[in-house]
């Protein structure tokens, strides 16, 4: 999924190739040689894999490489497929059903075209696959994978820095919430009080932290929470206000006016707080129709804006004279946030030259909470005396972190995940960004994809939550929902991390809000985030399918009534 990262596809092949029941397939089909010599290609390829996955970032040459492998590669997995899927129903079919099947798929006519067939087609393949790795003009080395996942005990206990655990921050609590809470001597009823940071730096959790607290709860009407992002359109905006004031989305066919009706009803005349969640829009006359609609709160309402932009926090801030400039935790905050990360045992605190060399990598986080967990995470698995001073020399010290942009440090921590967590990441960049993930339904999803490694003592279900909270664990998803049980149920991925996923899931797949996708032969994963219907549904989907025959992915987001178009005769 990741881009060419097809380490665990190519081992996920070699696996079930050696497997004893594609041999007895094989053997049924007459092509149980053919499935050995794919077998020996494909193990030959896959031990170079993960190095050539880890040169491409450096390397067009070994990009390019993989990006014509992927293609078969993904060739070779449909194919397998298809024996596995031959295996696993002769499994499961009583045996007389079975044997009726199995005597018409076997008549000896069709049992002699089906297995040249397939002979024919394991043949092209490993031509492909030979032909792709003699072109191979560069060195790469033979590796096996490290698998550095989060035992679900250390998750519990030691290390875990729950979201709720938010450290430090007290100081700036107490003023936002001064703000919130006093009497103003502005002309207007509701003021705005914005919140400007870079991101990473916690300016969601900070709003969070007020929007909970006890007084504001007590002091407000209603508490409203929207997270508006790039997209600054009113529909979407007033829509979710509603939602959020009542819980429920209104009808998706209501006009504008009667929406703004509904938004009225919802916050006239009373003393609401509305919190606006990463504002990036800069057009004034935006602002103004939006706030328009906001000003007939009772006195005293009050509107927290967060945004990475001055530009935005001018516009939108009215209460005192700056909008609220939110700076990195402070050293001590700092440093208690990263050794709880990345420490596994107490006494590693208490040597002076960890002590130190820690705080030297700590640095360079520039106490944004983000990079210090991401950071922390990295460190976790290295063993803080032999390990640290080579981590700042070599991998910290590659990293060229501009002021205000944290994503390359966030890559580091990526360019650490194993095989598997790298695609299980990537893949969520099918989704848009704040999308609310359900837990379950995107393990399902990895598991469709092949991307759950099997194992006899778990369910798939129970390994693929294992990755969640792994990926959890090293801040790449974040504000998670539990259920009564305490069981994650949903969460969501910082825009940062999405902006991550994107850039590493590359060009195979694509998150669209447009109907027309340039065609690319290496296209796997499409999903539409705008709402498809009747015609548009067919004129957007059939070419796809009709010339991207190897698409493994194609999500529409959203359902044809999540629009007000009308539905199609
Ligand atoms: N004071 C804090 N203590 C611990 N973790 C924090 C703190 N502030 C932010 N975080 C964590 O850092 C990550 C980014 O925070 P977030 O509030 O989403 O940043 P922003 O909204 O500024 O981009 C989240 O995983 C959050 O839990
Ligand atoms: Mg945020």
């Amino acid at each position: 999924m990741a881009e060419n990262i097809l380490f665990s596809i190519a081992e996920a092949i070699v696996g079930k190739l050696g497997s004893f029941a594609l041999e007895e397939i094989g053997l049924l089909w007459g092509v149980k040689n053919d499935l050995q010599k794919l077998n020996i290609t494909m193990s030959t390829i896959k031990d170079v894999l993960l190095d050539a996955e880890e040169k491409q970032t450096h390397n067009h040459q070994v990009r390019g490489w993989l990006t014509k492998l992927q293609v078969v590669v993904y060739d070779a997995d449909d194919l397998v497929d298809k024996f596995d899927f031959e295996s696993l129903r002769r499994r499961v079919m009583p045996g007389n059903k079975m044997r009726k099947q199995v005597c018409i798929l076997f008549s000896s006519s069709n049992q002699l075209a089906f297995a040249l067939k397939m002979g024919h087609r394991i043949k092209e393949i490993r031509e492909s696959l030979d032909e792709i790795r003699s072109q191979r003009d560069f060195r790469l080395e033979k590796r096996v994978e490290e698998t550095k996942s989060v035992s679900a005990k250390a998750r519990e206990t030691h290390s875990f820095v729950r979201e709720e655990e938010v450290i430090g921050r007290d100081d700036e609590r107490m003023k936002i919430l001064q703000l919130l809470l006093q009497d103003d001597e502005t002309k207007e009823n509701v003021s705005t009080i914005t919140l400007v940071g870079i991101g990473g730096l916690g300016k969601t959790t900070l709003a969070q932290l007020v929007f909970n607290d006890a007084k504001v709860q007590n002091h407000f009407g209603p508490k409203l929470w929207v997270c508006v992002s790039d997209v600054f359109e009113m529909r979407p905006i007033v829509g979710n206000i509603i939602k959020s004031a009542t819980n429920g989305s209104p009808d998706q066919h209501l006009a504008m006016d009667q929406l703004q009706n509904l938004l009225r009803k919802q916050i006239d005349g009373k003393k609401y707080f509305l919190v606006l969640d990463d504002v990036w829009n800069e057009d004034r006359k935006k602002w103004l129709e939006l706030k328009s609609l906001l000003m007939g709160g009772a006195r005293g309402s009050r509107i927290l804006v967060t945004t990475r932009s001055e530009n935005v926090a001018k516009l939108s801030h009215t209460l005192d004279d700056q909008p609220f400039k939110l700076n990195g935790l402070e050293n001590d905050k700092s440093w208690s946030l990263f050794s709880k990360m990345a420490f596994r045992q107490v006494q590693d605190l208490n040597n002076p030259k960890i002590v130190d060399l820690g705080k030297a990598i700590l640095e360079k986080c520039k106490g944004v909470p983000l990079a210090i967990k991401t950071i922390g995470s990295i460190l976790y698995f290295k063993n803080p005396e032999t390990e640290l001073s080579f981590f700042k020399d070599n991998e910290l010290a590659k990293v060229t972190q501009q002021e205000d942009d944290i994503i390359p440090t966030l890559k580091l921590s990526y360019n650490h995940l194993p095989s598997y967590l790298k695609h299980c990441f990537a893949y969520c960049s099918l989704f848009p960004k704040h999308h609310e993930f359900h837990v379950q339904m995107l393990i399902h999803f990895w598991m469709a994809q092949g991307f759950i490694k099997a194992d006899q003592s778990q369910s798939p279900e129970d390994i693929g939550y294992g990755y969640f909270l792994d990926l959890l664990w090293r801040s790449f998803f974040q504000e998670v929902k539990e259920d009564v049980s305490g069981k994650i149920r949903w969460c969501k991925m910082h825009d940062l991390m999405h902006d991550l996923a994107i850039s590493v899931a590359g060009t195979s797949s694509v998150l669209t809000n447009k109907g027309s996708i340039s065609s690319s032969e290496n296209l796997f994963h499409v999903s539409f985030d705008f709402p498809l219907g009747g015609t548009e549904f067919l004129k957007s989907v059939s070419p796809l399918l009709k010339h991207h025959y190897k698409l493994r992915t194609l999500f529409v987001l959203h359902t044809y009534l999540d629009d007000e178009q009308e539905l199609p005769p």
